[in-house]
């Protein structure tokens, strides 16, 4: 036999004790930290949260000013009527702590508290960012040894939702002497800012950010997630904009109401990628039940953009109450086929070409869980048209990085 399958077939029982014994170690940190329950009553994300966060346009140019600029846009552009709810501060608030040990905004935010106030007057909410660690990824204070206090100045504040970047609490895992033990001290970290949060009193979403690490998916609901980041960090590029999304095969079973995969905010509008391409990454966004995180400055948005962030049809499919993340059901190189279950038992479809050039993509009735003889209406969500009754699978021409987005109802 050659000697590398051999060592291969020699290694096989050690690598299935390993996974074995990984599987027991994350059983055994949900059932120690999921004992005091979930922070959140199950009203907070029924569905996937909406809103706009401030990192992907401005990163460290963000202040007080144009975080009421973008609560004007909401409003005056209608996002907020398609349902878009959460203002969101990223890195770079942070100031000193006082003599007490309260963490204060620095100069670029004068007064949360009138801030949250501002928002909440036009009918919005206010999301603020953390770390467990000493410091952020910007480099500004963290939560780490002052997760009650923190949590009990942002709901004084009236903060609605805390994104918590694990950043550089990587180096306080970096001293325990096993990889299990790094994990234990990570679970630990987010479910003592989580009995933090459920202290205040004060229903918070809870955002965890930790690029997927450790299997996030698995442990982070017992842990009191929302929405827990599946990656690291999006860019404003097609490529990566597709990696992201493609990489979110296999983990729909993990999503449902109240906690949700989170592949990162909504470069939309930033100016990187073709409308056609926006149009795509929205599109799959929605099908992944993803949060729609609106990231770019809505006081600026083409006729186009606005079309994209506020299609009512497509973001009911990210909105759908029964809370199913959608699933790949067909592939062939690079044109896909996903499908998302809808309370009312339609499927949302979206036929996706991957390639550089146009294509046909059928999707088949047997691949979305009908029979091949059922007729069904389908409905193209971007076109706005219904397009007559259909029987065994639906066919249409896609552009190159672009999607037909469909509503199936038999
Ligand atoms: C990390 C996060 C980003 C953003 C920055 C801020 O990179 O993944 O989403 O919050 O930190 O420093």
């Amino acid at each position: 036999m050659n000697p590398i399958r051999r060592a291969a077939l020699r290694a096989l029982p050690r690598v299935q004790l390993r996974a074995l014994g990984t599987a027991f170690a994350l059983l055994f940190l949900v059932l120690c930290f999921s004992s005091a329950g979930s922070a959140q009553s199950p009203q907070v994300a029924a569905t996937p949260p909406m809103g706009w966060l401030s990192w992907n346009h401005f990163a460290r140019k963000i202040d007080d000013a144009t975080v009421r600029a973008q609560a004007d846009a909401m409003v005056s552009t209608g996002m907020r009527d398609a349902g878009y709810v959460y203002i969101n501060i990223d890195d770079t608030w942070e100031g000193d702590r006082d003599a007490q040990g309260a963490i204060q905004s620095n100069s670029k935010f004068p007064d949360m508290k009138a801030l949250a106030d501002y928002v909440h007057s036009k009918g919005l909410k206010l999301g603020i960012y953390s770390s467990p660690g000493a410091k952020t990824c910007a480099g500004f204070e963290g939560s780490l040894n002052h997760e009650d206090q923190d949590a009990q100045t942002y709901a004084n504040w009236g903060i609605d939702y805390l994104k918590y970047d694990l950043c550089s609490f990587r180096d306080v895992m970096k001293t325990a002497a096993t990889p299990e033990a790094a994990q234990h001290m990570m679970v630990d970290a987010y479910a003592k800012m989580r009995d933090a949060i459920k202290k205040t009193g004060r229903p918070m979403v809870y955002s965890f950010c930790e690029y997927g690490d450790g299997a996030v998916w698995q442990w982070g609901p017992a842990v009191g997630a929302n929405l827990w980041r599946t990656t690291g960090d999006i860019n404003d590029h097609y490529a990566r904009m597709e990696t992201i999304g493609f990489e979110q095969a296999g983990l729909a079973k993990y999503a449902g109401p109240g906690h949700w995969n989170d592949p990162d905010m909504l470069e939309v509008g930033n100016g990187g990628m073709t409308t056609n391409e926006y149009r795509s990454h929205f599109s799959f966004w929605c099908l992944l039940a993803a949060p729609l995180i609106a990231g770019n400055d809505i006081r600026n948005m083409t006729p186009e953009i606005h079309e994209i962030l506020t299609n009512k049809e497509v973001i009911a499919v990210d909105q759908d109450p029964l809370g199913m993340e959608g699933r790949r059901v067909w592939k062939d190189g690079d044109l896909e086929v996903w499908a998302k279950q809808m309370k009312d038992g339609s499927r949302a479809v979206i036929l996706f070409n991957r390639g550089k050039a146009d294509a046909e993509i059928s999707a088949a009735w047997q691949d979305l869980g009908y029979p091949a003889h059922v007729s069904a209406n389908v409905r193209d969500l971007w076109a706005k048209k219904d397009l007559g009754k259909t029987t065994g699978k639906f066919t249409a021409n896609v552009a190159a990085h672009g999607v037909v987005m469909l509503r199936v109802t038999p």
